[in-house]
């Protein structure tokens, strides 16, 4: 009862959060963690007593709403990005609850349905914050939404340093006089919908004899294989997309490293900068390539809310637009080029 009362209060929350009813920035105060620890003994020792006296039903109405009432405040201080990450932890919640009743119930199928849901929701989950370079408890108890409310969702703009910008037309020609391409997709490339034009521009691409390759962090998009489901539906062959570890190599030998809405998985803060919330978080190698090429609407940082120094690399180029609209018009000057 206490674990499903959780889960249950908790998916509330973050459903709210991400239907835009609450804000879905994390909400935090003062003493938050005592707060929540002090809910968490009294919640076990409630149950201890009911164990202990044999149980009472007067034991249980405080249970249930202490373990809602918990279920809610473990939720509102985790924001962002992150929400995947605890959605998929209440998942798993879900599944020890659904087993435990099993158990109550004598019902065999209910124990080990429960146990694969619980089982197979920790497993994403940790993999899940593996793939961002941090503890669960730090994702759980770190508010780490918090840095992108501290940069307000503004242009974070380095001081004096200057940015290239391209039009279509030029980074149109440098593709499709390129021997090898490794095109980076990240969220900007799903919340563009632009997931059939790279595609077509691959193609375009492949027709002149140039080499292209996907590159694939774990962590890029919003959800665990979010870039392998988007291209798939575009029919991009299986082959095609690299994961990480496998493509990290590469990126010397490519001309062009074209980052289709993706920030953070290419910010070489993660391995230059301690302290940047995304220290230690295995990049791809973007910053090796001959050429960069980033395609993003402005200067504004990722879901980290860091500002990105490749950004203002001499050999960067930007070229400022949706994703979907820039992608077709290289389509167009790869073909004229
Ligand atoms: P982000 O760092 O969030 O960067 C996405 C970029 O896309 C933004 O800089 C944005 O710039 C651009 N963008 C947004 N809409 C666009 C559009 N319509 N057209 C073109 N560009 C657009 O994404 P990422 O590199 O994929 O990194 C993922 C982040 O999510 C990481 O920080 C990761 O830790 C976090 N995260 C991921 C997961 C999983 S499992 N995938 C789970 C939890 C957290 P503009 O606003 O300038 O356009």
């Amino acid at each position: 009862m206490v674990v499903g009362g959780i889960s249950f209060a908790g998916s509330a929350v973050a459903f709210a959060k991400l239907q835009g009813l609450v804000t879905g920035t994390p909400i935090t105060y003062a003493g938050q963690q005592v707060v929540n620890a002090l809910l968490a003994i009294a919640i076990v020792a409630l149950a201890v007593a009911n164990l202990a006296i044999g149980s009472q039903a007067v034991f249980f109405i405080p249970l249930l709403l202490l373990a809602l009432v918990l279920g809610v405040a473990f939720v509102i201080p985790i924001g962002g990005a992150d929400m995947p990450v605890v959605i998929s932890l209440l998942n798993a919640f879900t599944g020890l609850s659904v087993a435990a009743s099993g158990f109550v119930l004598n019902n065999f199928a209910l124990i080990v349905a429960g146990t694969l849901v619980g089982a197979s929701g920790t497993l994403l989950t940790t993999l899940m914050s593996q793939a961002m370079g941090r503890s669960l408890a730090n994702v759980l108890f770190g508010a780490f939404g918090q840095v992108q409310t501290a940069a307000g969702g503004t242009a974070v703009t380095a001081e004096g340093k200057s940015v290239r910008s391209g039009s279509p037309e030029d980074v149109g020609t440098m593709l499709a006089y390129a021997r090898k391409v490794i095109i980076v997709p990240g969220y900007g490339l799903a919340v563009a919908q632009g997931q059939h034009a790279v595609k077509e521009l691959a193609d375009e691409l492949e027709k002149r004899g140039v080499e292209v390759d996907y590159a694939i962090h774990p962590v890029a998009g919003r959800m665990p294989g979010h870039m392998n489901v988007l291209l798939a539906e575009a029919n991009v062959p299986y082959e095609q997309l690299k994961e990480m570890d496998d493509i990290n190599g590469e990126f010397q030998s490519a001309d062009v490293a074209m980052v289709v809405g993706a920030n953070d998985v290419v910010n070489p803060a993660a391995r230059n900068t301690p302290g940047s919330p995304i220290y230690g978080m295995p990049i791809l190698n973007v910053d090796q390539a001959k050429n960069i090429v980033f395609m993003k609407r402005s200067m504004r940082p990722g879901f980290a809310g860091i500002d990105n120094e490749l950004l203002y690399d001499p050999k960067t180029i930007m070229l400022f637009g949706d994703a979907k609209d820039s992608l077709t018009k290289l389509v167009g000057a790869v073909k004229a080029a």
